[in-house]
């Protein structure tokens, strides 16, 4: 079979066997890629017309315990500037996301151990009974199931854990010992379970990665079938151990973005800061290759340069209400319209 033939299948029956899947991966051209990102476009207006939703990123603690080797954040980053907002701090930016269109709010942070359950729930029923139509979403990392359970009564709705990669000895390579694939993949099914919206993700081109963890990471995405899936170049940080690695490209991301929207039609699919920051329009050439998701900065501009997860973060300097415009701008650049709604998937029975 022909790339475009290969393209077509996976279009029609949302699956490819995996040795073919790697011929895709391995042995392709601006030609075909160009028609993956045909494919993908179709698809996703199908599904979505040219709507993009937001999801108004508010990084509230940049502390954590944890020592990922790719991550600025890192508990081991002595130079690290750590900070946490005030419950207060977080319902001003969601007010003030609301004023700018946004109906989605995700908190995020290190792992910070000091959001015990207790402040965390209350920051989260703040937030619902402030903003009823609003989704909230949470990327706080691992916790208890009962954590989990905990906040999803208080009111949240998502939940962003990336898988980062489903390669086992892959997942060694990029954490240290206590930091297990096993327990990652006991999250998501746990999240699901409680009834959250689930998103996974991988970063793209991380050190030690081959075709065979993407293609365990397109194995296990079909096979979970997650809401959302986050994907984004990895970058080097200064401050890591993997300071001197290769970053992920372009290319490769925006590769992956349209095998993902033919792999799982009805995803929602954020183009990343990561794919801006590896490229001056990386985000909007992610939404021409089958992303539907932008995610502005809602953090206040005084902390923007602490949250450094990797070299050159975009968006560092800018207030939210700059960041709206701008990507209003991008979005509607590259053909779509941003719209101010919760933005949830829509369900589909995929074969
Ligand atoms: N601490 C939570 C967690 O790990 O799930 C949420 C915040 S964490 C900073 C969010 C995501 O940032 C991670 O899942 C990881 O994929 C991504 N990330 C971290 N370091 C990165 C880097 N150097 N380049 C690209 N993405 C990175
Ligand atoms: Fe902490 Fe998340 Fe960074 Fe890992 S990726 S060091 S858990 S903030
Ligand atoms: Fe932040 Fe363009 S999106 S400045």
């Amino acid at each position: 079979m022909t790339n475009h033939e290969y393209i077509d299948f996976l279009e029609q029956n949302q699956f490819l066997p995996r040795e073919d899947l790697r011929v895709l991966l391995d042995r392709h051209d601006e030609t075909d890629a160009a028609y993956l990102f045909e494919r993908a476009r179709a698809v996703r207006e199908r599904f979505y017309g040219k709507a993009v939703y937001l999801r108004g990123l508010i990084e509230f603690s940049s502390h954590c315990k944890n020592d990922c080797y790719y991550c600025g954040l890192r508990r081991s980053n002595p130079a690290a500037e750590r900070y946490r907002l005030t419950k207060e701090e977080i319902l001003f930016c969601c007010a003030e996301g609301y004023e700018l269109g946004f109906r989605t709010f995700v908190l995020q942070s290190g792992e910070d151990p000091w959001f015990t359950d207790e402040r965390m729930t209350d920051i989260v029923a703040a937030i619902r009974a402030a903003h009823p139509d609003c989704a909230i979403t949470l990327s706080l990392g691992e916790r208890s199931r009962e954590s989990y359970a905990a906040l999803f009564a208080a009111g949240a709705d998502r939940y962003l854990l990336r898988h980062e990669t489903a390669n086992a000895a892959h997942y060694a390579r990029l954490h240290p010992d206590e930091l297990r694939l096993t327990t990652r993949m006991d999250c998501l099914r746990t999240l699901r379970e409680i009834g959250y919206q689930v998103g996974c993700g991988f970063m793209v081109g991380s050190p030690g990665q081959t075709t065979d963890c993407l293609l365990d990471d397109l194995g296990f995405l079909r096979e979970f079938q997650p809401e959302m899936v986050g994907i984004g170049p990895f970058l080097p940080h200064h401050g890591t151990p993997f300071a001197g690695e290769a970053a992920g490209t372009l290319e490769q991301t925006l590769f992956l973005l349209g095998i993902l929207r033919l792999l799982l039609p009805a995803v929602l699919l954020p183009a990343t800061t990561a794919l801006g920051t590896v490229h001056a329009t990386g985000r909007e050439q992610g939404l021409r290759a089958g992303a539907n998701i932008v995610m502005p900065n809602l953090s206040p501009v005084g902390v923007r340069k602490k949250y450094l997860l990797y070299d050159n973060k975009i968006c560092t300097g800018e207030e939210a209400a700059e960041c709206r415009v701008c990507l209003q701008r991008r979005v509607e650049g590259a053909g779509y319209e941003i719209v101010a709604s919760r933005g949830d998937p829509i369900s589909i029975s995929t074969g």
